[in-house]
């Protein structure tokens, strides 16, 4: 098979690009435009690879991707291109509408064209909106009602939305999986796991939003990857799965657990003003993905973290790299000089 995997110079899509090049003899072509999310550092270790493609394109560029699809003839779209950062969307919900949004149709659109056998939409729990604090016993399923809080997750509940008119409208062969956060890897270090590493490695403050209360439901990338793989080769045309490995933590412990990690102070961590619209709880239940298709996840949250700590250690010289830009002007900016 000829697999599209559009945003694999960012995290998950990069993941997935390893993923695919290790267990599977499929050919793989990654589209990224190359924002100041994605690096071409990350696919170092990709870039000459037999069964490795890349262009440097924009999902929302309908001739430059018009001739891609002409050109490659894919069998499989993976869409993992993306705005993906919250607080950034708080700031400038614009190109979230654009890139999450129009890209998508824009992709969808030539899937159909060019005869693509199945399009995957790599979407979120943000979609659900978020649980009380207080009531364990509630989780995310596929059929929770859409109830976005952020111009971000909005823009990724229209997309999924738009995908599930395409399939109904126009018969696309698609699949949607929405997973839970996910850490691991060439993470970018604005989100709350890498960033917090790499202050604490530099002495410098662990900004924590609001009392730190907030529970997200953590899942190493290399499972998400998995899940994706599966869906893609087994997962029924039409349908959602979500991907969670019942990890649940609070922010706090989180950030304690990476400062206990490092041998670090508490002392380090500081309580700034909290996200607005800040989702409370994130929590799923992947009953379906787990029964149908055989997945289950493999990283307990404590060694996957310890892993992802070391690799953060050994890959200074990739943290650097991708952090040398506009990153010092957006830091600025959120957290202050
Ligand atoms: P990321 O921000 O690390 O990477 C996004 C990539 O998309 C970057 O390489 C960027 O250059 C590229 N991109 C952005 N706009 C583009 C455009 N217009 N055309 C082509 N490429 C473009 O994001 P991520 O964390 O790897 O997330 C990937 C996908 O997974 C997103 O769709 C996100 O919504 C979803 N997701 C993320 C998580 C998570 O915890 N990170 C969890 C669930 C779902
Ligand atoms: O649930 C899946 C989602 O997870 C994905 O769809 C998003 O693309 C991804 O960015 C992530 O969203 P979150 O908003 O949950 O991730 P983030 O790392 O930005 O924040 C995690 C939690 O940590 C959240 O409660 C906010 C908090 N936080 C974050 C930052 C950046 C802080 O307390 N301080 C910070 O500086």
């Amino acid at each position: 098979m000829k697999i599209l995997v559009t945003g694999g110079a960012g995290f998950i899509g990069s993941n997935f690009v390893y993923y695919l090049l290790q267990n599977s003899e499929d050919d793989v072509v990654c589209v990224d435009a190359l924002t100041y999310a994605g690096n071409l550092k990350t696919l170092d270790n990709a870039l000459n690879h037999p069964r490795f493609k890349f262009y440097k394109a924009d999902i929302t560029d309908k001739a430059t991707m018009e001739k891609i699809f002409a050109d490659e003839k894919f069998d499989v779209v993976v869409n993992f291109a993306a705005e993906s950062h919250v607080d950034r969307s708080i700031v400038n919900p614009t190109i979230f509408l654009t890139t999450n949004i129009i890209g998508t149709q824009i992709l969808m659109d030539l899937s159909l064209k060019f005869n693509v056998k199945r399009y995957h939409q790599v979407s979120t729990d943000e979609v659900y909106g978020d649980l009380p604090l207080e009531r364990k016993d509630l989780f995310f399923t596929e059929n929770t009602p859409l109830h976005t809080s952020s111009p971000y997750s909005s823009s990724k509940a229209g997309a999924d939305l738009l995908v599930q008119a395409y399939y109904r409208t126009y018969g696309l062969p698609m699949t949607i999986s929405r997973c839970s956060n996910n850490y691991g890897p060439y993470h970018f270090p604005e989100k709350l796991i890498p960033l917090m590493i790499k202050n604490a490695l530099e002495n410098k403050k662990l900004p924590v939003y609001g009392k730190g209360e907030n529970v997200r439901d953590w899942l190493h990338v290399s499972d998400h990857c998995k899940a994706i793989d599966l869906i893609i080769r087994k997962g029924r045309i039409g349908e959602v799965y979500n991907v969670g490995g019942h990890n649940e933590r609070s922010n706090i412990e989180v950030v304690k657990a990476i400062l206990k990690h490092l041998g670090k102070s508490e002392d380090l961590i500081t309580y700034v003003e909290d996200r607005k619209g800040h989702d409370l709880r994130y929590a799923i239940d992947p009953t379906k993905i787990q029964s149908e298709l055989g997945w289950k996840h493999t990283f307990q949250f404590e060694d996957g973290l310890k892993q992802t700590i070391e690799w953060y250690l050994d890959n200074q010289e990739w943290v650097e790299s991708v952090t040398s830009g506009e990153y010092q002007h957006y830091y600025e900016q959120r957290y202050g000089k």
